[in-house]
């Protein structure tokens, strides 16, 4: 049987990153642009140029750099969004620019345009877009919740204007699969001219159906499923590429589709995302949850130590992560660290290594068996050498009887201060403390704690985002200290505004934040 290919588009980098506080750094979308053109995305929506010097910047360096993938980049139905869009991606070697305007009734209430005055704007976008760029996608947002009539007017407008891709997106979440698969069956059906480009689907997560509507897509016509890793996105999210991906892979009878997925590269990425956007992924994920593939029941592992397709429906290597291999401990050098490192995906260079190196011999004075899981932690961990703000000494007294207090040495711009300061709970004291030694004005938004593998020894991984003036950084950490992970990620954080504001006001001179020298 021959398998009609369903190409990924991938928009973790723009309707992912658009989710508030997914924010990513520069470099941080430069790796993550990397590792989903080496797992072989078709195309990777890299972000909105228009919407920032940061998004502009980030787009083009994507394309500059992009070896397979196609690099589109987001523009609303205007042409300066669409020449700086143009701007941005066109030095790919298979550049598309995208471009979308609300045609629902709610929607073309805002520009507030009637049907005539919209079709005429898409007409002249479209055609704008094509007559710089021969990859054009349209998108009409809110599809799903647009007159059946008006939404064969707009896409056949497009087609002719010439766009090559269509995608329908249900911008809402709002659709059910057999509608999501009638709907995409009818344009292909109505629309003349629809047989000469490729109509693509768009989900949202909000009612918990976008991977079921995006695979009902796929059976209406599709043959590209937009989608994020984790399913990051704005409110519930988008589809998420491993599960469409991996529901394609492993019902292959029912669905007769392929992709240009190497699978085994998506844990990698999932934790990556997870790591760069501090959205962790929640443990009964599909595919990529920490218990996806665990069997804790006895009936179960029974079955799995006697053929593990009793209770498996993939292997856990086809997503990327090894069977189960041996920890290291503190007797482990260098070499078998490096080789580990290696067999998990990472080919460090030797500096970095050496750092990694570092941290691991100080984790494993502390625990004595140190997991796959646990050098990741070590490896994402995100502080740098360079960072202004640095964690020196903790020392955090806690009981029955608050306040709890927490004595803390921090370097400053490479200059020890220390302070004493109490609150509510040891990390609220922690936090406290950090704030007396350098005040700012940011504001917490999330702290989550979660630990990297089982035991009282285990590593707690924190995240901690904080906000500033609409500047959004997301901290991370892991130590077996809670308490310490917490203030390191707190600290991680406010380096990661700092930066921003930096990036942000170019000229800006971040050694005028004031801090309190208390040494
Ligand atoms: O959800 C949506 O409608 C979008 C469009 C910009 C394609 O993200
Ligand atoms: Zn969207």
């Amino acid at each position: 049987m021959t398998k009609d290919k369903v190409l990924i588009f991938d928009t973790t980098l723009r309707d992912g990153e658009q989710s508030p506080g997914a924010t990513m750094t520069h470099d941080e979308k430069l790796e993550i642009a990397e590792l989903l053109d080496e797992m072989g995305v078709d195309i990777i929506e890299a972000g909105f140029p228009i919407a920032s010097e940061g998004d502009f910047r980030a787009v083009s360096e994507i394309a500059e750099r992009a070896k397979n993938a196609v690099i589109c980049g987001l523009a609303r139905a205007n042409y300066k969004d669409i020449d700086r869009c143009w701007e941005a991606v066109k030095h790919a070697k298979a550049p598309r620019i995208h471009t979308f305007i609300g045609t629902s009734p709610l929607h073309r209430a805002i520009p507030n345009l009637n049907q005539d005055e919209m079709a005429e704007r898409i007409h002249d976008t479209v055609t704008h877009a094509r007559n710089l760029c021969d990859n054009v996608q349209w998108s009409p947002m809110d599809a799903t919740r647009t007159e059946e009539d008006y939404l064969c007017r707009t896409v056949e407008i497009a087609i002719k204007a010439g766009a090559t891709t269509i995608n329908i997106p249900d911008t809402v979440g709002y659709t059910a699969p057999i509608e999501s698969a009638d709907l995409i069956r009818m344009l292909i059906n109505k629309v003349p001219g629809a047989d000469e480009v490729i109509f693509a689907t768009h989900c949202h997560n909000d009612l918990g159906m976008a991977t079921a509507n995006s695979l009902a897509a796929v059976e209406g016509g599709a043959r590209q499923i937009e989608c994020t890793i984790n399913g990051l996105g704005e409110r519930a999210g988008n589809t998420a590429l491993e599960e469409v991906v991996m529901a394609l892979k492993v019902r292959g009878d029912i669905m007769p589709y392929t992709t240009g997925i190497d699978t085994r590269k998506i844990m990698n990425i999932s934790r990556r995302v997870a790591t760069v956007s501090g959205f962790h992924v929640q443990f009964n994920k599909a595919i990529v949850g920490k218990n996806a593939f665990a069997h804790e029941s006895g009936i179960h592992q029974d079955g799995m130590l006697k053929n593990s397709e009793t209770f498996e429906i993939m292997r856990p290597e086809d997503v990327g992560l090894a069977g189960t291999s041996l920890p290291l401990g503190k007797h482990s050098g260098r070499a078998a660290l490096r080789a580990k490192l290696s067999e998990l995906g990472f080919d460090l260079a030797d500096n970095q290594l050496n750092d990694v190196f570092v941290r691991f011999k100080d984790l494993a004075d502390r625990k004595k068996e140190v997991y796959d899981d646990d050098l990741m932690a070590l490896v994402y961990q995100n502080d740098s050498g360079d960072d202004r703000l640095k964690l020196k000494w903790l020392r955090v007294v806690c009981g029955t009887e608050g306040p709890q207090t927490a004595e803390m040495v921090m370097t400053i711009d490479g200059k020890d201060v220390n302070t004493s300061a109490t609150g509510d709970g040891p990390v609220d004291a922690t936090f406290n403390a950090v704030k007396a030694l350098f005040p700012h004005g940011a504001r917490l938004q999330l702290y989550q704690v979660s630990a990297v593998t089982e035991g009282t020894d285990a590593q707690a991984t924190v995240s901690v985002r904080m906000e500033e003036e609409g500047r959004i950084a997301t901290g991370q950490s892991a130590d077996t200290d809670t308490v310490v992970a917490s203030a390191k990620a707190y600290i991680n954080a406010l380096n990661r505004l700092l930066v921003r504001r930096e990036q942000s006001e170019p000229g800006y001179d971040v050694k005028g934040v004031s801090y309190k020298d208390s040494a």
